[in-house]
């Protein structure tokens, strides 16, 4: 259930709520307002319970009197570290640990350090309450969601910081759209099926969503998507959305991979490394959740996004190592690796959004396995044609809390994708696999400014930190709203 969240200019012994999330500093300094709601005793309770008031670390303690609610201590660490990604993170601690409460009131924001943003600190504080509460539940016979429905910001409030827990709670409900479909079943999520969920969710928000069926696909020639899709039962898909606000100068395209599964095709995949592949279309979820709240946030230039969808299976219609495929821009590729799929769909995208004259262009893509060797779990690799552009995309992720970290793109390797029957080939040698993919994809952007995210790693957690809840993350979705956001053509 989504989350309201509302300010309150009330101390917090006034407040109407049924938990007090209030935090607490590093060597256990209660924050301002703390002291008239905790228990007696509360020094002693803390070092008991080995509560330092580290970040991560919560303590739900009753409250000063009876019949008043509940306290639970949140640690926030140093006061001068308290930025608006560890507002976020904390937020979302709270929000774990307050899972049976219905009303909670916080007194979090009034801990930030005066110079700090105190709207950007109140947007992180609305994303990490309905990011750390967020649960997928659809498959449980029992679900228990959690109780959390309203959150009250108390103390000195304001429009501007009441516009920021407006705009969070937005931005929380576009990740959760997309953490809803990575986490979906494939079974579940046809690219047709996809395509319906991506209308069902853009309607009334203000974009053009068209999707191009087999025969659309067919004849725009998609040979990509086309011989990705072949092997599957369930055709493949293409859904543009585009944005196109009166006033607008400048065109922004988004593209993201939608494999809805990766099996590898006749390349195909081990057991265990299919088990996370229903999550492949995570790109694609970014792109429809962002594209989703543009409108309601009043995004002033133009956006466009390009979605591919197909799913990559074995069969007798599958395409085979050696194939070669035609790109939407006439480039031919031998495919020598079915698993390769993502940057073949990616490159038909590619080509059409230059072809549609954007003025840059991302993607969004769970495109290798050697992103994740190089990076790891919680890092997306960030490449691109331009300096300044990736600039641009590296600065949005940062202020949005979303870790991203440059690769290069060596034009030494790019002879690795040397093909001796076609104009490429999709794989190139051992090494370097994150970057002859980007290089791969450099190919059809022509001389568009142009970023790749790889979010092999960061599209799924393994576990609960933070923000993020074991499963689909829903990576990007807040990198791109602040990147449409302030988009500047490069
Ligand atoms: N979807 C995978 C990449 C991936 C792997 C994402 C693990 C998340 C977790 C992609 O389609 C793929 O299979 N890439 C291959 C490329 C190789 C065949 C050149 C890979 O990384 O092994
Ligand atoms: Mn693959
Ligand atoms: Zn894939």
């Amino acid at each position: 259930m989504a989350i309201t969240f509302r300010t309150a200019a009330v101390a917090p012994g006034r407040a109407d709520v049924d938990l007090l999330a209030v935090p607490v500093f590093a060597e256990r300094r209660l924050g301002p307002g703390v002291e008239a709601v905790v228990p007696p005793g509360v020094e002693v309770l803390m070092d008991r319970a080995g509560f330092a008031g580290k970040p991560d670390e919560t303590l739900l303690l009753p409250g000063a009197e009876a019949d008043a609610p509940a306290v639970l201590l949140i640690g926030v660490g140093d006061p001068a570290g308290l930025d608006t990604a560890r507002v976020r993170r904390v937020s979302a601690a709270a929000a774990r640990r307050a899972a049976r409460a219905a009303r909670v009131g916080t007194t979090l924001l009034e801990a930030v350090p005066a110079a700090a943003d105190r709207p950007a600190a109140a947007q992180a504080l609305a994303e990490g309450f309905a990011l750390g509460a967020y649960r997928y539940l659809a498959h449980k016979s029992r679900p228990e969601p959690p109780a959390i429905s309203e959150v009250v910001v108390l103390g000195r409030g304001g429009s501007r910081v009441h516009a920021a827990l407006e705009r969070g709670a937005i931005v929380a409900d576009a990740v959760a759209w997309a953490r809803d479909m990575v986490n979906t079943p494939a079974g579940e999520k046809s690219p047709a099926a996809f395509a319906r969920a991506a209308q069902a969710r853009l309607r009334g928000r203000g974009v053009r969503v068209e999707v191009m069926d087999p025969a659309a696909i067919r004849a725009a020639r998609l040979g990509g998507v086309l011989g990705v899709g072949q092997g599957s039962r369930q055709s493949p898909r293409f859904v543009k959305v585009t944005y196109a606000p009166a006033g607008a100068r400048h065109s922004l395209a988004l593209v993201g991979k939608g494999v809805v599964f990766d099996s590898g095709g006749l390349s195909l995949k081990t057991a265990s490394g299919m088990e996370t592949m229903k999550t492949d279309m995570s790109g694609a979820a970014a792109v429809v959740a962002v594209m989703s709240v543009l409108a309601e946030l009043g995004v002033r230039q133009r956006v466009v996004g390009y979605v591919p969808l197909v799913e990559n299976m074995p069969s007798g219609s599958a395409m085979r190592p050696g194939d070669v495929l035609r790109i939407r821009n006439g480039t031919t590729v031998e495919v020598l690796n079915t698993d390769a799929e993502g940057r073949l769909i990616l490159a038909d995208a590619l080509s059409l959004a230059v072809e549609d004259g954007a003025d840059a262009i991302v993607d969004l893509a769970t495109l290798t396995g050697a992103c994740m060797v190089a990076l790891g779990e919680q890092i997306a690799g960030l490449m691109g044609s331009h300096d300044r552009w990736r600039d641009q995309v590296r600065a949005a992720a940062e202020r949005a809390g979303e870790r991203v970290w440059p690769l290069p793109l060596p034009p030494e390797y790019r002879r690795q994708l040397d093909s001796e029957v076609a104009d490429l080939k999709n794989i190139g040698g051992s090494y370097g696999g994150a970057l002859t993919a980007g290089l791969f994809l450099r190919e059809f952007v022509g001389d568009v400014p142009w970023a790749h995210l790889d979010i092999a790693g960061p599209a799924r957690a393994s576990g609960d930190d933070g923000e993020t809840v074991k499963g689909g993350t829903g990576f990007g979705v807040r990198t791109l709203i602040e990147l449409a956001a302030r988009f500047r053509r490069p």
